[in-house]
């Protein structure tokens, strides 16, 4: 009888387990030809993203323009957009699919918009700002380098 318990205990811990490392480490992911990890997505989730992205686009332009043209406040408030705080909005459904290392990659990025943000209100220096802006990018490509989306089935 404990026999049996044990063994459907251990059967249990280890899907919990499995479970545990899909969602956590994995996300919900599939390998691609071309070396990307595509991770898949319903249309809401990948519109939110893309939307996200356009306005990480958006930020850098509007940081570039700041500290080119003598305008650090305006490269500062267009950080503290980007920063941290711009990323309670995103579902835990969405969340869950994402795998641990993009998550970490999206943090520390707007990490270092809040940084970025903080520097150039306290220092006011553009080449320490494009500096700051040059590194932060540096995320940027290496996320677009290791990931696409790709449209799953459901929606
Ligand atoms: C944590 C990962 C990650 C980081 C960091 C990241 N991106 Fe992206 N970005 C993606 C993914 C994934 C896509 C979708 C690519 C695909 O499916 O082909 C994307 C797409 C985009 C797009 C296309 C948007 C559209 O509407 O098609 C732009 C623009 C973009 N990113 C800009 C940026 C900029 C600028 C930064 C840095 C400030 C950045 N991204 C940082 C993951 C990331």
């Amino acid at each position: 009888m404990c026999k049996i318990c044990w063994s459907s205990l251990a059967a249990l811990l280890l899907l919990g387990g499995l479970l545990g490392y899909r969602f956590i480490f994995q996300g919900d992911t599939l390998p691609l030809a071309d070396g990307r990890v595509a991770i898949q997505l319903n249309d809401s989730e990948r519109d939110l993203l893309l939307s996200e992205m356009r306005g990480f686009l958006a930020t850098l332009q509007a940081i570039t323009e700041g500290a080119t043209g003598d305008d650090l406040a305006l490269a500062a408030n267009a950080a503290r957009k980007a920063g941290i705080a711009a990323q309670k909005g995103v579902p835990v459904s969405l969340m869950s699919k994402l795998p641990l290392a993009f998550k970490q990659l999206g943090v520390d990025t707007h990490r270092q918009f809040d940084q970025l943000a903080l520097d150039a209100d306290q220092m006011g220096d553009a080449d320490h700002t494009l500096g700051q802006m040059s590194r932060l990018m540096q995320n940027c490509v290496s996320c677009h380098a290791a990931y696409r989306i790709a449209l799953a089935d459901e929606s």
